[in-house]
């Protein structure tokens, strides 16, 4: 069993970091591998759409991305989070995102997948806000999330999204480290079965 967790905050050690970690931490078991990559630590060039995928398999840039596409098909749980930039998810993971356009043409342009469509996986995400909550403050990354793990071939189970977080910082808030606890337990539950 594979985890793949990828911290979308160009922050290392602030919230969406301390999140995945918790995750993390309850999913740990002899059966199960765990990878955590930080954006910050990552080079991924944004997608500058020249098409070179629709005509050949992969992206024409060799860069971190490479490597991702290759967790991406290895994963059975793909957790990602992502502090919310203008309403959106930050520019280093839409970086990401957006180079999954190469997946997307090998599927439905090119008829020769660069991902395995037959096997399951599971996707989480999570976010974080400064703003207090209020009814819509996530809901424009959620279709961005859906077709990312769309892209990958995994079904969206969930979200963890924690509003407040500049004037309430995580590690203070037990009761929302306790949540991420139990997500992780909840998806170790899922993939032993
Ligand atoms: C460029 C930028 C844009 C932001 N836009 C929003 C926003 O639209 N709504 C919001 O609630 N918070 C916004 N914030 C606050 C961040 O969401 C918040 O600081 C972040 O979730 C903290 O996560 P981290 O500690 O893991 O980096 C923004 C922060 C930055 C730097």
């Amino acid at each position: 069993m594979k985890i793949l967790a990828i911290v979308g905050s160009p922050r290392k050690n602030k919230n969406n970091e301390a999140l995945i970690t918790n995750i993390l931490k309850s999913l740990q078991d002899p059966t199960i591998t765990i990878e955590k990559y930080l954006v910050s630590d990552l080079i991924v060039k944004p997608c500058i759409a020249c098409d070179a995928c629709t005509r050949n398999l992969g992206c024409i840039f060799n860069d971190d991305m490479t490597m991702l596409y290759k967790k991406f098909n290895e994963a059975d749980v793909v957790i990602i989070s992502s502090p919310l930039y203008f309403n959106s998810v930050s520019a280093q993971l839409k970086s990401i995102i957006d180079r999954c356009q190469a997946i997307w043409s090998s599927k439905y342009v090119l008829n020769q997948s660069i991902i395995d469509i037959d096997k399951k996986r599971i996707g989480f995400f999570i976010s974080t806000a400064g703003m207090p909550e209020s009814p819509e403050l996530f809901s424009a990354t959620i279709p961005i999330m859906d077709l990312f793990f769309k892209s990958i071939n995994c079904e969206y189970i969930g979200n963890l999204f924690v509003p407040n977080i500049d004037a309430h910082p995580i590690i203070e808030d037990q009761e929302t480290l306790s949540k991420a606890h139990n997500i992780g337990l909840e998806l170790k539950k899922r993939l032993k079965g």
